[in-house]
C-alpha cells in the first residue's frame, strides 16, 4: 500500500522551473520528501511528481495564473519515487530574469487537515468530470 508522507511544520519544499515547466532547481526538502535525488529531478518536466489523483484542471489553472504574471495558491497531492504521496500547500509565482525570460518558483508547506479534506473532495469531483 502506498502511504502518505506527512510534512513537518518546518518543511519547505522549493523548486524552480524554466518557461516549459522543466525543473532547474530543487532544494533538499524536495529530495528528502520525494525520495528523488537532485540529479533525478533537474532537467525533468515537473509533471514527473504528478499524482494520478490530481485533476489536470488544477495545473491548467496554475499555468494560466503564473503565465499572466500572478501568484497561484493551491493544495497539491504529489507522488514520491517509491509510489508514496504527500500533500502540500503550494504557492507558485513567476520571476522575470534580466534577459527577459520567465521562470517559475514554487514554495510548498504543510497543509492543514481541513485543507487536505476539502481539496480531496473537490479533486474527486473534477477528476470524474475529466474522465
Ligand atoms: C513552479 C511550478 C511548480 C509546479 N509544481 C508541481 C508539482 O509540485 N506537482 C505537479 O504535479 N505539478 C507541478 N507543476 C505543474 C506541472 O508543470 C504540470 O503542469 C502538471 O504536473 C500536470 O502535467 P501535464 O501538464 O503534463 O498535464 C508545477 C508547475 C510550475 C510552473
Amino acid at each position: 500500500m502506498n502511504k502518505e508522507i506527512k510534512l513537518s511544520k518546518n518543511t519547505m519544499i522549493v523548486s524552480e522551473t524554466n518557461s516549459k515547466g522543466h525543473i532547474i532547481y530543487a532544494n533538499s526538502d524536495f529530495c528528502k520528501i520525494s525520495g528523488f535525488t537532485k540529479e533525478e529531478l533537474i532537467g525533468k518536466p515537473h509533471s514527473m511528481v504528478r499524482h494520478e489523483d490530481m485533476p489536470r484542471a488544477a495545473f491548467k489553472d496554475l499555468w494560466k495564473t503564473v503565465q499572466k504574471g500572478k501568484t497561484w495558491k493551491g493544495i497539491v497531492k504529489n507522488l514520491c519515487k517509491n509510489g508514496d504521496y504527500y500533500w502540500v500547500n503550494a504557492t507558485a509565482y513567476p520571476v522575470e530574469k534580466s534577459n527577459g525570460k520567465h521562470r517559475f518558483i514554487s514554495v510548498r508547506i504543510k497543509p492543514t487537515a481541513k485543507e487536505i479534506e476539502n481539496a480531496q473532495k473537490a479533486y474527486k469531483k473534477l477528476l470524474k468530470e475529466e474522465k
